[in-house]
């Protein structure tokens, strides 16, 4: 469903089993070697999400990619699995951004607790190209629903509330790569039983 020129919502994108494996895969990585942290950004204040990058690492202190957490613990980012890039491929190409394709070289990996929520902003920290040929963020959800915010290119534009359910996809490219979008909060107990999830993985997929 396109909900704004080149801002798309794809209502349970995935399927419970895909959801599963992904869950199993995102778990594996935020408790792996390279864990997932709560960020502190500039000005002091701390994340309301516990994040890893995969592919390349965003630091909340210079709002840069680099290939280390230099403003962690140091460690090399992880590689973002090749499955994963073709995922985010194909809900980019789902979406009708032909012209555009999403080859992407970076995910950050969002975990929302029961208060977690994350603040309006634009994704900009992505390449001059990449932004100018607006190229599509893919975002994908599991678990509990997010109140997502989805305003215009100005931060005082209107702002849409859609819930983002587990499974749900949400492309924002083109003319929609700039807008204005955050979480203003997790709805508790929300995600699919099956899916044994307390709170919310996100995924955006991103091209740098
Ligand atoms: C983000 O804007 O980076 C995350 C959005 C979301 O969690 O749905
Ligand atoms: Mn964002």
């Amino acid at each position: 469903m396109e909900i704004a020129p080149g801002a798309f919502h794809f209502k349970r994108h995935l399927s419970l089993d895909a959801q599963r494996t992904l869950l199993a895969e995102c778990r594996a990585l935020v408790e792996g070697p390279v864990p997932g942290y709560v960020p502190v950004v500039r000005g002091g204040g701390r994340m309301h999400v516990r994040m890893l990058c995969l592919g390349r690492h965003w630091n909340g202190k210079t709002y840069a990619y680099e290939p280390a957490r230099s403003d962690f613990d140091g460690l090399p980012v992880p590689p973002l699995p090749e499955h994963w890039k073709a995922l985010a491929r194909d809900v980019a190409r789902a979406a009708g951004m032909t012209g555009i394709p999403l080859e992407a070289d970076l995910c950050i990996l969002n975990y929302y607790g029961a208060d977690g929520r994350m603040g309006t902003h634009q994704d900009k920290d992505e390449s001059e190209a990449s932004l100018s040929a607006g190229v599509p963020v893919v975002s994908i959800s599991l678990g509990d629903t997010a109140q997502f915010l989805f305003g215009g290119l100005r931060r005082r534009d209107p702002v849409e509330k859609l819930p983002l359910e587990s499974g749900d996809a949400f492309v924002f490219g083109g003319p929609a790569r700039l807008r204005f979008h955050g979480v203003s909060r997790i709805v508790p107990g929300t995600a699919p039983p099956e899916l044994g999830l307390t709170g919310r993985f996100n995924l955006t997929f991103r091209q740098y």
